[in-house]
């Protein structure tokens, strides 16, 4: 398996790929390919943030990350959402996304992000150093339980004095 930025041509296989790992998904609105294609447009997009895992020249995984900001009423700091993190239901549970997490993680440190901030299973994400948002005094703006309200440091101390309501980019919300 390989993992490598999304190119041009991949875009269509990688509109399927995420329809189909979120067909079962219980909490899913079965809408985050359209999502994905938003935020490719957006001014969040960051492209070498949008990764695909490759194995025998098929797309069979995709994760993404884009820009966001934390904000309190003296402050604002970025961050980056984890969203979404996809692998086709016949590849699943071989590592793949635990491969394509990490990645994003040593990619976004690398172009100097300091932390992740994500919404999403809460016995899944605390593998990969995922904390509970709330610890740090970040709240998300959705009505979950908090342990699914997740943040990760890329670098030691990457949320410090970081505190605030986290604002994703508006195409979350389309
Ligand atoms: C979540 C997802 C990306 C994980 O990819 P993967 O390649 O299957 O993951 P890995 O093989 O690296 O890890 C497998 C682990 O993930 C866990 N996992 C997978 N889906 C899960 C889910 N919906 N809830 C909780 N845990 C889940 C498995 O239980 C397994 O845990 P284990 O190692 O303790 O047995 C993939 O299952 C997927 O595409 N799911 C549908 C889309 C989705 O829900 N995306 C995440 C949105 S937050």
């Amino acid at each position: 398996m390989i993992i490598r930025q999304e190119k041009e041509k991949d875009l269509k296989d990688v509109f399927c790929l995420i329809e189909k790992a979120f067909k079962k998904e219980q909490f899913s609105d079965g809408q985050e390919q359209f999502l994905v294609e938003r935020l490719r447009k957006s001014t969040a997009f960051i492209p070498e943030l949008s990764l695909v895992a490759e194995v025998e020249g098929e797309i069979v995984g995709h994760i993404l990350l884009t820009k966001l900001k934390i904000k309190n009423e003296t402050n604002e700091f970025d961050s980056l959402a984890l969203a979404p993190v996809s692998v086709l239901p016949e590849f699943q549970g071989k590592g793949i996304g635990g491969e394509l997490i990490m990645k994003a993680h040593s990619k976004a440190k690398e172009l100097g992000h300091k932390s992740v901030v994500l919404l999403g299973h809460a016995n899944y994400y605390p593998r990969f150093g995922y904390e509970q948002a709330n610890k740090f005094g970040i709240e998300l703006p959705f009505d979950v339980p908090k342990e699914n309200c997740m943040v990760l440091e890329l670098k030691e101390n990457g949320l410090k004095g970081v505190r605030g309501m986290v604002e994703y980019p508006k195409e979350f919300n389309e």
